[in-house]
């Protein structure tokens, strides 16, 4: 069998589309540009890479997208005297800083400094909260486990009793992809280094997460034939050629063997993710101004919140 190649590059570009009408539809209504304000400290070259590509697909669809670098040597109390600034301003709906943060900086202090209305990243303890009882209806859902799920629900219509096995237990995206399945009526688990007999369990899952970030960590013997394989990882590996490529946590080309879909790496979940921020942001700017937000998802069919009726927002 070979696997359908996700493409995620066509469908975020469609969920761009969707957010672009929004941003014209806000400016022509209320004259409402939405505003994100993105804060790198330091010079990490991935971190800078992505950085931009975020602001400028962000300025392509009219959100307007304000850049903050700081140096590497910025005092935490300089960081979150900026962060203050930007909760203060009612011109900015979306607060991001982008992680990881130097050393001295305490990681944790400074995402819970972001007014969680503004946290379109997701991860203020609030959020987390909020998706942990499954009111995504008022979380901010982190962007990447948002596009992994997107991807999902664009190839099911319904993923009820689907066994899934999330490799990974990060706060970025293990952990809020767990909400999110188990709200979709998954039966999901949440491996990790301790997981005992990973490969057996991987064999039963219908659906499998990775995000472990580790290059070729998943071969294709632990793929149950016809499961959908989401590859999370960008590992940036030297080929023996030479060439510096990314490559996911998934070997692809046994995986793609077996599975029924598989994301690639480059060009599956990453561009879903910056779909989501601007997503995210347009909710905000929605929420700030006391607007209903558009729902770039169909419901969940049988919500698992115990606030009844949320839609994946
Ligand atoms: N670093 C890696 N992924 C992310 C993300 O989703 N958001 C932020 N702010 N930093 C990251």
């Amino acid at each position: 069998m070979t696997a359908e190649i996700i493409d995620g590059i066509a469908v975020a570009a469609e969920l761009t589309a969707r957010i672009h009408g929004q941003v014209e539809q806000l400016a022509a209504a209320v004259r409402l540009k939405p505003t994100l304000a993105v804060v790198l400290v330091g010079e990490n070259p991935s971190s800078q890479v992505y950085v931009s590509s975020k602001a400028r697909k962000a300025k392509a669809i009219g959100i307007a997208a304000v850049d903050h670098r700081l140096p590497a040597s910025t005092a935490e109390s300089d960081l979150l005297a900026l962060i203050r600034k930007l909760n203060a301003d009612p011109a900015v709906h979306g607060i991001l800083v982008q992680l990881p943060l130097p050393d001295h900086i305490a990681t944790t202090t400074v995402l819970e400094a972001i007014d969680p209305a503004k946290d379109v990243d997701g991860f203020h303890p609030v959020n987390v909260g909020l998706l942990g009882i499954g009111d995504v209806e008022r979380a901010f859902v982190p962007c990447t486990p948002l596009g992994c799920l997107l991807l999902l629900r664009d190839r099911f219509d319904d993923l009820t009793g689907m066994n899934a096995l999330i490799i990974g237990r990060s706060t970025i995206v293990g952990r809020p992809m767990a909400q999110l399945l188990v709200r979709e009526s998954c039966t999901v688990t949440i491996a990790h280094s301790k997981t005992a007999d990973l490969e057996g369990r991987c064999r039963q899952a219908d659906i499998v997460v990775a995000a472990v970030g580790r290059p070729d960590f998943v071969r294709g013997s632990w793929i149950k034939p016809g499961a959908t394989v989401i590859d999370v990882g960008i590992n940036r590996v030297t080929r023996a050629d030479g060439a510096n490529v990314l490559t996911g946590d998934v070997a692809f080309a046994e995986v793609a063997a077996v599975a029924g879909a598989v994301t690639p790496v480059p060009g599956g979940v990453g561009p879903m993710t910056i779909a989501c921020l601007l997503a995210n942001t347009v909710t905000s700017a929605c929420r700030h101004a006391g607007l209903a937000p558009p729902r770039w998802a169909v419901p969940a069919r049988k919500p698992a919140s115990i606030q009844g009726a949320a839609a994946v927002a």
